[in-house]
C-alpha cells in the first residue's frame, strides 16, 4: 500500500519510493496540506507539521479557532472569500451571484490501479505497476456542489497524479469561473522558477529565476499550449543543478489555455496552481453535471534535473503514451517539406522516395500540398481529396508506389483548419470559429473550424480515415498552424461562450481518440507550426511531435536542451536539413546535422536528389550508425552535461545511457573555435564506476569513475574539409568491457 490512511485523525500520508505527500482535514472541513518532499515514516499524527500560532489582523474561521486563519493555511484546494486572499484553486458563481463557498470534506475513497478519464487524455496503470488512487469527496454548505479532489500515487516513478471533479446534484445551475488541476502549498519561498519559454522557431528555452514576492506565472491565451510558454514548470533550490538538489516538477495533460502561476504571500509561503486558464473561462454546470479537469502531473526528487527529467520520462512511457508506442523504436524518415515545400508532384517525389530508399531511409511522409487544389497556403484546407494535377493517378497509386519499395508511408493533415477558398467553406461556412459579426482575423490565410460541433468532427473523421484506410498509411502529422481568435461558437447559446476554448480542445481530443481507435497502428505525430501544441495532451494520442520548425543544428541544441528538462528524446522529432539554413541561413556540416539530430526521432527534410554522392555516402552511413543504436538514442537515459543556456552557452554536451549501463553514447557540440584555447574536457554521467569501459574503440580502457570524474581529454577541433570548424560536434561510443 502506498496510500496510508488514518481515519479517526484524518490524515492521508502518500507514499512514493522517495516521496511522502500528507494531507488532512482542517478543522473547518477543508483539506490542508501538511508536507510534500523527501519521504518520511508514517507516524499517527503530524503535530509539527500542522502548527500553527495565531497572528493579529487577520480574519479567523470563527472566534472560537483564533488561530485557525486561512491567509496562514497551507490549503489542497482554497477558496477566495473567507480570508485566504491568495489566487484560489476555484471559484463558483451561485445563482445570486455570490462567490463563497464552503466546500467541507465527507469522506474518501480508495482503490488499486488508475483509471482513464472520459473524453480527456489523462495516465493510466495499465501494467499494474501498484499506482493507488485516492479520491477525498467534499460538499459546498452552500450549494449543495459535490467536489472531488483525485490523488493518484505512481510509487515507483515518484509521480502524483492531481485532478478536481465538480458534480451538481442540486436543481439549480452553477457557474465555475476557475477551476484548477492541482494546487500546492509550499511552506517557504526558496526556490528558482525553471520556466520553458520562446517563440515559433524558438521554443522551450530556459529561463531561471529566483521567486519574489508577489505573483509570477506562465500562461497560454492562445487556444493552444504555444511556442510561448510550455505548461511544465520547475521548482528547485537555488543550489539545485543537474546533478544534485531538489526540484519539483509540475506539468498538465492538456494542450489548450493553461495557466501555471506561483504566488509568494506576505509570509514568504509559495501557492503553486497549474490548471485551465481562469481568463477566457467559466463552465455552466448544469443539474445533473460534471465538470472534470485535466489532470496535472507532480513530481519531486532530491537527485538534482536530470533525475528529475529520467523519472518524468519513465513515468510518461508507462503511464501516459499510447502502450503500442510506448517502447517501440521510432522509424528513420524523409519529410518532404523543406525538400520542396508546394512545389511537387507525383513523379519528382518519387525521385526522392526511390533515393530514400537506397540510403536505407525508412518512411516517405508527404507533407502539406498534396489535397484540394492546394499550391501555396492560401488555399485548400478542409478539402482532403487529392490534388489531380500533382498525382494524376490518384493517391492510393502513389502510397502503393512507396510501399511497394518497402517503405512506410506518412501523410500531413491540418484537421482543425479551415481556408476561405474551399469546397468545405463554400458548403459550410457556418463551421468556423468567429462570432459572425465580427470580422474575422486570418492568419497563415487561414480560419479555425468549430471543433465543438459533433457534425465538424464525423466529417473530419470521415475524410481523415477514409484517406488513412485508402493509402494504407503508417503514420499521420497532425499540424495546427495558428491561434484561435474570435473565440465563439455559433452552435453555443450566450451563456455558454466562455466554454468555447475548453470545448474546442475536447472536440481535437474526440477526434484524435476516434482517429487512433479506428487506427491503432497508425503512429500519429503532432505539430502546431513546429512546437507550439508540445505538450502532455497531446503525448497521450500522438506519441511523439515535430519539436520546432528551426531545423538548424545550433538553434536545435536549446530548443532540445530545453525540451528535455520535461519530455524524454522519444517525444522529440528531429531532421537533418538543408544548408543554408532555411530558417536562419546558417551553415553547419552534414556531420554536425546529423550528430544533434541523433538524440531524437531522426528524419530528413532536404532535397537529397539535389545531393553529391559523397553527402548522400554520408548519410546512409548516418542511416546505417542511427538503426545501429536506435533504441539507445531514442529510449535510452537521457543526461545533460554542458548546458547552452549556461555561461557563453559555447559548449553543450548531453548523452544517452542504455539502461544495464553497457553503453552509451555522448554529443558534444562546440559553437566558436576558438585559438589557443584553454584544454577541455568531456565529461560523462550515468556509468557505472567499476565497469571498464572504451570510447570510441580506441584501445584505452577506462573506468566508469575515470569517465565520470575526471573525463576525457578533448583536443582542439581540426578544420573539416569544406567546412568552418565552428559548430562542430562530436560523439563518443562508449561500450563496457567488462
Ligand atoms: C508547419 C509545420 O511545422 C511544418 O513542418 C510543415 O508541415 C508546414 N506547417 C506545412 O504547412
Amino acid at each position: 500500500m502506498t496510500i496510508k490512511i488514518n481515519a479517526q485523525k484524518n490524515l492521508f500520508h502518500l507514499q512514493t519510493d522517495h516521496t511522502s505527500y500528507i494531507l488532512t482535514v482542517m478543522p473547518n472541513g477543508e483539506l490542508g496540506q501538511l508536507y510534500y518532499g523527501d519521504r518520511l515514516p508514517v507516524k499517527e499524527h503530524y503535530a509539527n507539521l500542522a502548527q500553527r500560532e495565531e497572528r493579529g489582523g487577520m480574519a479567523t474561521w470563527n472566534d472560537g479557532l483564533p488561530d485557525f486563519q486561512p491567509e496562514m493555511l497551507k490549503q489542497e484546494y482554497a477558496s477566495l472569500g473567507k480570508g485566504d486572499f491568495r489566487l484560489p484553486a476555484f471559484q463558483l458563481t451561485q445563482p445570486n451571484g455570490s462567490r463563497t463557498s464552503e466546500f467541507a470534506y465527507q469522506d474518501y475513497t480508495l482503490t488499486a490501479g488508475k483509471k482513464r478519464l472520459a473524453g480527456l487524455p489523462a495516465t493510466f496503470d495499465d501494467t499494474h505497476d501498484d499506482a493507488e488512487t485516492l479520491v477525498c469527496h467534499l460538499k459546498d454548505a452552500i450549494t449543495g456542489v459535490r467536489l472531488d479532489l483525485a490523488y493518484t500515487v505512481f510509487p515507483h516513478q515518484d509521480v502524483l497524479v492531481r485532478s478536481a471533479r465538480f458534480h451538481n446534484p442540486t436543481t439549480t445551475a452553477v457557474t465555475l469561473n476557475a477551476a484548477a488541476s492541482l494546487q500546492l502549498d509550499l511552506p517557504d519561498a526558496d526556490y528558482d522558477f525553471l520556466q520553458f519559454a520562446g517563440d515559433w522557431a524558438r521554443e522551450r528555452h530556459l529561463y531561471r529565476t529566483h521567486l519574489r514576492p508577489g505573483l509570477q506565472s506562465i500562461d497560454s491565451l492562445r487556444g493552444a499550449s504555444s511556442h510561448q510558454e510550455n505548461p511544465f514548470m520547475i521548482l528547485a533550490r537555488p543550489d539545485t543543478t543537474d546533478d544534485q538538489g531538489s526540484a519539483f516538477g509540475l506539468n498538465l495533460v492538456y494542450s489548450g489555455n493553461f495557466q501555471d502561476s506561483v504566488e509568494v504571500d506576505q509570509f514568504a509561503t509559495s501557492r503553486v496552481l497549474v490548471g485551465i486558464n481562469p481568463h477566457e473561462f467559466g463552465w455552466q454546470l448544469a443539474p445533473g453535471t460534471d465538470f472534470q479537469t485535466p489532470e496535472a502531473i507532480l513530481s519531486y526528487t532530491d537527485r538534482g534535473l536530470n533525475q528529475l527529467s529520467q523519472q518524468l520520462g519513465v513515468f510518461y512511457q508507462a503511464h501516459l503514451v499510447n502502450p503500442t508506442f510506448a517502447h517501440q523504436d521510432r522509424p528513420i524518415l524523409i519529410n518532404n517539406w523543406e525538400a520542396t515545400y508546394f512545389d511537387f508532384n507525383e513523379e519528382k517525389l518519387m525521385t526522392i522516395v526511390q533515393q530514400a530508399h537506397d540510403l536505407g531511409i525508412e518512411m516517405f511522409v508527404l507533407d502539406d500540398g498534396w489535397f484540394g487544389h492546394r499550391n501555396d497556403d492560401t488555399t485548400s484546407l478542409g478539402d482532403w481529396f487529392v490534388n489531380q494535377p500533382k498525382f494524376p493517378h490518384g493517391l492510393t497509386h502513389f502510397g502503393d508506389r512507396v510501399h511497394a519499395l518497402g517503405m512506410q508511408l506518412g501523410l500531413w493533415f491540418e484537421p482543425e483548419m479551415i481556408s476561405q477558398d474551399s469546397d468545405l467553406y463554400r458548403q459550410h461556412p457556418d463551421w468556423v470559429v468567429g462570432d459572425p459579426a465580427a470580422t474575422l482575423t486570418p492568419s497563415r490565410h487561414q480560419f479555425v473550424l468549430d471543433m465543438t460541433r459533433p457534425e465538424v468532427i464525423d466529417y473530419l473523421f470521415g475524410k481523415i480515415s477514409s484517406v488513412i484506410s485508402a493509402m494504407h498509411l503508417d503514420y499521420v502529422k497532425w499540424d495546427m498552424n495558428r491561434n484561435l481568435t474570435e473565440a465563439f461558437s455559433r452552435r453555443l447559446g450566450a451563456e455558454q461562450q466562455l466554454e468555447f476554448t475548453h470545448r474546442y480542445i475536447l472536440g481535437v481530443y474526440q477526434l484524435y481518440d476516434r482517429l487512433t481507435h479506428a487506427h491503432p497502428d497508425v503512429l500519429f505525430e503532432s505539430c502546431a507550426s513546429g512546437g507550439g501544441r508540445f505538450d502532455l495532451g497531446m503525448m497521450y494520442y500522438a506519441p511523439q511531435a515535430w519539436t520546432s520548425d528551426d531545423t538548424d543544428a545550433v538553434e536545435r541544441l536549446k530548443i532540445q536542451c530545453g525540451t528535455s528538462y520535461g519530455y524524454p528524446q522519444a517525444m522529440m522529432g528531429a531532421h537533418v536539413s538543408a544548408v543554408p539554413n532555411d530558417q536562419n541561413g546558417r551553415v553547419t556540416s552534414l556531420a554536425t546535422r546529423g550528430a544533434v539530430a541523433f538524440f531524437g526521432d531522426l528524419g530528413y527534410e532536404l532535397d537529397i536528389t539535389q545531393m553529391t554522392p559523397a553527402e548522400l555516402e554520408q548519410i546512409k552511413e548516418q542511416v546505417a550508425f542511427y538503426q545501429e543504436h536506435r533504441h539507445l538514442f531514442q529510449f535510452g537515459t537521457f543526461y545533460r552535461v554542458d548546458s547552452p543556456f549556461a555561461g557563453d552557452g559555447n559548449v553543450t554536451s548531453w548523452g544517452v545511457v542504455a539502461a544495464d549501463q553497457g553503453s552509451a553514447i555522448f554529443g558534444r557540440y562546440q559553437l566558436l573555435n576558438h585559438p589557443n584555447a584553454p584544454y577541455q574536457r568531456q565529461f560523462f554521467k550515468g556509468l557505472d564506476p567499476q565497469r571498464t569501459y572504451t570510447v570510441n574503440q580506441d584501445p584505452e580502457p577506462f573506468s566508469g569513475a575515470e569517465l565520470m570524474h575526471a573525463g576525457l581529454f578533448v583536443p582542439t577541433v581540426k578544420p573539416q574539409q569544406g567546412y568552418s570548424s565552428d559548430f562542430s560536434a562530436q560523439l563518443f561510443i562508449v561500450r563496457a568491457v567488462q
